[in-house]
């Protein structure tokens, strides 16, 4: 088994880790298990409902798809640090105001998911696109219609503060 563990060395919410990992380990295994950061969460473990969305060189991926020793050298944000930094305090306000979670259990990728269409969309997103983007997430409580009410509350205003001097 030795053999199979390889030395990465990343960095994870803007700190350097150094770690030994199994060569199978996914990244959100190791992000969960070995650095503590379970705010990424596990769902299908095979790429479909979105739970364990992270950025990994400013682009969302699956946690469960990506092996941990791929992300050797790279630079990786969960939620932990999304949230540590404000970068999604309004979504997370957003979403608590406006009922767009309940169990929670989704929310960590719905939040990166959704913050992933607001630093892209050149314009406010329709309702329709916010949709389409969020689609490979899966919130089993929620009917979506508030998730889509939240995001697009703050794509509005996001849009405002923009276009104010
Ligand atoms: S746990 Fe990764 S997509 Fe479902
Ligand atoms: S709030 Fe429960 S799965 Fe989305």
């Amino acid at each position: 088994m030795s053999d199979h563990v390889l030395d990465i060395s990343l960095i994870v919410n803007g700190e350097r880790v150094r770690e030994h990992v199994d060569a199978r380990k996914t990244l959100v295994d190791f992000l969960r298990e070995d650095l503590s950061l379970t705010g990424s969460h596990v769902g299908c473990e095979h790429g479909v409902c979105g739970a364990c969305t992270v950025r990994v060189n400013g682009e969302i991926v699956r946690g469960c798809l990506m092996l941990a020793v791929q992300c050797d050298g790279a630079k990786v944000e969960t939620i932990e640090g999304l949230s540590d930094s404000g970068e999604v305090a309004d979504l997370q306000m957003a979403f608590e105001q406006r009922n767009a979670l309940q169990c929670g259990y989704c929310t960590p990728g719905m939040l990166t998911t959704a913050q992933d269409l607001l630093t892209r969309a050149k314009n406010v997103p329709s309702r329709e696109e916010i949709r389409e983007y969020i689609s490979g997430n899966y919130c089993r409580c929620t009917g979506y219609h508030a998730i889509i009410d939240a995001v697009e509350s703050v794509a509005q205003a996001r849009a405002k503060r923009k276009v104010k001097p």
